[in-house]
């Protein structure tokens, strides 16, 4: 008869299956990758796995119900992303999750200053230990499967990530994403793909490729370099929220969808202010929208002039006849190649 805890683990690599089965995700961006984004991502691609904005465990165990991990039916497969370094309250965290979660995500890769300085995020990939015992941790508490993300490691004289992820592994992680620069290089350089493919050999669980993949084309030289299962989408959704369902059409049926229009572009941001302004109210859900001007207005002469214009007001209306103004003026005339 085979061993009841084998027998859970086929079960959960079974369920991680379905989850990735796309082989397209979203990666978790904090402060983007809301609930808004991830509708809209959804209603493009009904299948990619979504993944929350990374979420304190610290935070979370302060306040439970926050707009932070609001979910919408449609949205599974869905991942919520949990940062922190306290095996106990990461768990905890983790098991209150599972009421809207497919799946939970730890951070191991966030390189931003105050999070390292709490040994959270990227620092974890120098405290492995501790990594392994939060994995433990966590999936002993947990019915869902648990993943990992974290980086080629925290300076180019300390890429372990091989001997990492094996050890993720060996605690217990499900599923790994793999952003392919160090927590030194921030987002600056380019990601070296290449060497996810030496992680792909030494770990038996499914790895995501992730960095810069913008397009359908560097989604399929990502995937040839790496040989990973599938690829996690971050920054390339800003301003085309179709990106992973188009790479998605192209990787699984060879379908190769075009890129959104200067107008398919000024709609875009139009429905997202919309239902930022619904999700946040007014006025919040106006300032909000106005750090992703620069990615749906552009590519037309003087579209620097009309961002400079957009972050002024804080009149809807205002705001969407600009945004009329600019589909009248510019979409089929002067588009910067
Ligand atoms: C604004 C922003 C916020 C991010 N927030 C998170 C986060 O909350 N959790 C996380 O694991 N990674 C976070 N990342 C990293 C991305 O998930 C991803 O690893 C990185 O941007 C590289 O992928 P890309 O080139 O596709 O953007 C963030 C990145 C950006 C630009």
């Amino acid at each position: 008869m085979q061993n009841p805890e084998s027998k859970n683990c086929d079960l959960l690599q079974d369920k991680v299956k379905t989850l990735i089965s796309s082989r397209v995700s979203l990666a978790p961006m904090a402060g983007i990758t809301d609930f808004v984004l991830r509708s809209i991502v959804r209603e493009y691609s009904p299948t990619c796995l979504l993944t929350t904005e990374m979420i304190s465990s610290e935070a979370l165990t302060q306040v439970k119900d926050t707009d932070i991990v609001a979910r919408a039916e449609n949205h599974s497969p869905i991942s919520y992303q949990l940062s922190g370094h306290k095996p106990e309250m990461i768990a905890d965290c983790a098991v209150y999750l599972q009421k809207y979660a497919d799946m939970v995500d730890i951070n191991m890769g966030c390189p931003v200053n105050k999070v390292v300085k709490g040994t959270d995020g990227a620092a974890l990939m120098r405290n492995p230990d501790l990594a392994q015992n939060i994995v433990r941790t966590v999936k002993s508490k947990i019915q869902i499967p648990l993943s990992v993300k974290f980086r080629l490691g925290y300076t180019a004289d300390e890429m372990n990530y091989v001997e990492y992820g094996q050890k993720m592994q060996e605690a217990g992680a499900d599923f790994i994403t793999i952003h392919a620069r160090t927590r030194a290089q921030m987002y600056g350089g380019k990601a070296d793909w290449k060497k996810i493919a030496e992680l792909k050999r030494n770990v038996d669980i499914p790895v995501f490729a992730n960095g810069d993949v913008v397009s359908i084309e560097t989604a399929e030289q990502c995937l040839e370099e790496s040989n990973a299962d599938g690829v996690a989408v971050g920054r390339g959704v800003l301003g085309d929220p179709s990106l992973l369902y188009r790479i998605e059409r192209y990787i699984n049926k060879g379908e190769y969808l075009p890129s959104p229009s200067l107008e398919d572009k000024i709609n875009g941001i139009k429905e997202l202010l919309t239902r930022e302004t619904e999700f946040r109210g007014e006025l919040v859900g106006i300032k909000f929208t106005r750090k992703f001007y620069p990615y749906y207005v552009n590519g037309f002469s003087g579209a620097s002039k009309y961002r400079g214009a957009l972050v002024t007001l804080d009149n809807k209306k205002e705001i969407f006849s600009l945004l009329d103004r600019i589909i009248l003026e510019h979409s089929n005339s002067n588009m910067i190649k």
